[in-house]
């Protein structure tokens, strides 16, 4: 199971120390949590976190590997951060930074290129959930990924669903149709290959909260969830993650 928090342009140094406060104070299972602040923490956040249970990620990445690109930055920065996770192709990136699927492939294997695990996030917007493309735009921005990556790659990657008309609207999908979209999911990956679709750890996001995540860990297709709002408030992330357990 994974809970990766997703801080987005959010907190600050003081919410970084009441977070590992707060999780130092329960029993987590190595490599559960992953913590994903803004790029001015990771620093903080490898200090404080170092030899802790929980894993810090980045929430983008630069697809170049260097050079003349001002104010990006690279996959081997973050990984010099202690990062092992970074998230890439976030709707939010998606659509105020006009990132295309081959882009976010680019930054995918830039990642991986660099001993990242990449959180690739996918998820269809509310006219194309109204026009039932649910399926064929997931599986299309799934699909551009994979067709970029090795085969030995796939073991290193995380998928989360996160439908954008349920990103931070207090509308949650409902985790048996979430589910459903997961499976298909974990089918297109099976194209590639059985083992790894088997064993790949496929997140939820999207509105999820204390109250709701159990409800989503039960389905069989679910691994993890991909948490913003709920994830910025120590105590309420903490009874989330008792939730989960
Ligand atoms: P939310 O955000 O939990 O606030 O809906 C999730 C996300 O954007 O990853």
């Amino acid at each position: 199971m994974l809970l990766v928090a997703n801080w987005k342009m959010n907190g600050d140094s003081t919410l970084l120390a009441q977070m590992h406060q707060a999780l130092l104070a329960i029993k987590l299972a190595e490599g559960d949590v992953i913590i994903c602040p803004p790029f001015t923490l990771l620093a903080a956040a490898q200090q404080l976190f170092a030899d802790t249970a929980i894993a810090i990620g980045a929430q983008d990445v630069s697809s170049e590997e260097n050079g003349a690109f001002t104010g990006q930055i690279s996959a081997k920065m973050l990984s010099q951060l202690a990062c092992s996770y970074v998230i890439i192709g976030h709707s939010e990136r998606r659509q105020y930074c006009l990132e295309t699927d081959t882009l976010i492939a680019a930054k995918c294997a830039q990642a991986q290129n660099a001993g990242l695990i990449p959180i690739l996030c996918v998820g269809e917007n509310a006219e194309q959930k109204a026009r039932n493309e649910t399926e064929q735009v997931v599986l299309a921005q799934v699909r551009s990924v994979l067709d970029n990556l090795q085969k030995d790659q796939l073991a290193q990657l995380v998928i989360a669903y996160e439908p954008v008309w349920a990103i931070g609207s207090g509308q949650a999908a409902a985790p048996e149709l979430a589910n459903n979209v997961h499976g298909m999911i974990r089918a297109a990956v099976a194209e590639y290959d059985v083992k790894a679709a088997a064993a790949m750890q496929i997140l939820y996001g999207g509105s999820v909260n204390a109250d709701n995540i159990a409800a989503f860990l039960a389905q069989p297709h679910i691994n993890g969830a991909l948490i913003g709002g709920a994830s910025l408030k120590p105590d309420v992330f903490v009874q989330l993650i008792q939730k989960s357990e």
